[in-house]
């Protein structure tokens, strides 16, 4: 067993505990707290709320109730992510984490609250757990225009636009953003509340850069390499929808190779630090390489 796999096994049910707990608490409407449980307990691999945590164990920061609030509040704002870009105004998914979507399942009006509900119930988490303004600063940016939100404004704005096909600067901006840096940030948050000196932030702000740009890479093969069992949301349909993105500019041969050259670049970043668990992240890409 890997540390990474150890620390996996470890602590996915303790974010899964908490998450189902707390949905259930803290949310005064049954139903509003049903269709906000359904997405967030559908069966994520919780890389986020993973990453944040494996980022206080390389530091050396132990992990009680405030820090597993963080990491859940993160996978919060990432499930509303999810529910919101599977609508029929953004990329029309039936299923996802092998589920039908929160809109085929409850409605659309109430898929689009339930992710309005997620996104500052995670924020709040983040606060409560953090105590930290610039906690909470680094991940309102990360999810906010100029992040997460602004990168999906790219990705639609873009969809069956032709004249991006060919643009690597702007799929890279695109894909950075509306995925890279919401895994920045679950690195960034572990690092400042846990003190990091200022060369372990580098090396740790390095490595999450090329995770976080890797992880769209991966997710691009996903939806052609993988059946749609396999990846719990229907695959094959990037193309055919118009998406300009890494594997249509790249095709699947030089993407598996950028992919494999930010593996070896991520590696690189964590020498120095005691970064096994956060190497073994990377061993998830395997399946597609
Ligand atoms: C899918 O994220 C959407 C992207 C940002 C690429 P994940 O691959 O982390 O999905 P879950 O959380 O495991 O369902
Ligand atoms: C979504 O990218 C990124 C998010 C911010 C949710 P995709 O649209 O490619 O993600 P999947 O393939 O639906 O999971
Ligand atoms: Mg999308
Ligand atoms: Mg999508
Ligand atoms: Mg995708």
């Amino acid at each position: 067993m890997t540390a990474f796999t150890f620390f996996k096994d470890n602590w996915t049910p303790v974010i899964d505990d908490y998450l189902a707990q707390h949905l259930a608490d803290e949310v005064d409407d049954q139903k509003i707290s049903q269709i906000m449980a359904y997405s967030v307990m559908a069966g994520g691999k919780r890389l986020r709320p993973l990453l944040f945590l494996a980022t206080l164990n390389a530091l050396g920061k132990k992990i009680e109730q405030p820090e597993i609030r963080i990491a859940c509040g993160i996978e919060l704002i990432h499930t509303y992510s999810l529910i919101h870009d599977d609508l029929p105004a953004m990329d029309n998914d039936d299923y996802r984490r092998g589920k039908l979507t929160s809109h085929k399942k409850w409605g659309e009006a109430e898929a689009i609250l339930a992710g309005d509900a997620l996104l500052p119930m995670g924020i709040q988490w983040i606060a409560e757990g953090s105590q930290s303004v610039e906690s909470v600063s680094i991940i309102t940016k990360a999810v906010g225009p100029n992040g997460m939100v602004g990168g999906q404004y790219l990705d639609i704005d873009s969809t069956n636009n032709a004249s991006v096909a060919g643009d690597a600067k702007f799929i890279n901006k695109m894909e950075w953003l509306k995925t890279g840096c919401l895994i920045q940030a679950s690195v960034q948050m572990a690092a400042v509340y846990a003190q990091a000196s200022q060369i372990e932030q580098v090396k740790l702000i390095d490595f999450a850069k090329a995770f976080g740009r890797s992880y769209q890479i991966y997710d691009d093969l996903v939806d052609v390499v993988e059946t749609s069992e396999e990846a719990g949301k229907a695959t094959h349909k990037d193309k055919e929808e118009g998406k300009n993105n890494t594997l249509t500019l790249l095709g699947i041969t030089k993407s598996r190779q950028e992919l494999t050259d930010l593996i070896d670049q991520a590696q690189t970043d964590l020498h120095g630090l005691n970064g096994e668990t956060l190497a073994g992240f990377l061993d998830l890409y395997q399946k597609v390489l």
